[in-house]
């Protein structure tokens, strides 16, 4: 396992969209290894997708507290609701701004193996889920955040 450098300052790689896993192999597996051990170095982080280590595939890592959660290939299969409130990304350190988020959303994924799974969050698991997902197809926070402030806040 290695701490992976974090691909910061608005970097092109960060608004490229990820591609597909197609090979759920070792390769696959130290990647997500990495990206685990990546996301713990931070205090409050939440979430990390590959790209922002650098990996343009869509493999996210999530951990708000309860255990990790890894997602390959996530989709948002459905959401209700509203939630609007403070987000910051890893990406981003010292800024943070309010995002609206949905306060539900059901995720439709695979794990390292390659099994299909769906997994349901609200709140904060819901905005990670968000978050996250939006970072495969090169969207960022800052694209939709409101009132942005220059502190540190919990990330994700
Ligand atoms: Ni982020």
């Amino acid at each position: 396992m290695a701490i992976r450098n974090m691909v910061t300052d608005d970097d092109p790689i960060l608004h490229k969209k990820c591609r597909e896993v197609t090979s759920f192999d070792e390769h696959l597996s130290i990647l997500m290894d990495d990206m685990i051990e990546t996301l713990h170095s931070f205090d409050r982080a939440v979430g990390l997708a590959a790209p922002q280590i650098g990996i343009l595939r869509r493999v996210v890592v999530i951990d708000v507290g309860e255990g990790v959660i890894e997602l390959v290939n996530p989709e948002i299969v459905a959401q209700k609701g509203k939630q609007f409130g403070p987000e910051g990304c890893l990406s981003y350190p010292n800024v943070y701004g309010n995002v609206e988020r949905p306060n539900y959303v059901k995720v439709k994924a695979y794990d390292r193996k390659g099994k299909l799974f769906f997994l349901e969050g609200t709140e904060l698991l819901a905005r990670a889920f968000c978050h996250e997902i939006d970072h495969l197809n090169g969207i960022v926070f800052l694209d939709k955040a409101k009132e942005l402030k220059e502190i540190e806040r919990a990330e994700a």
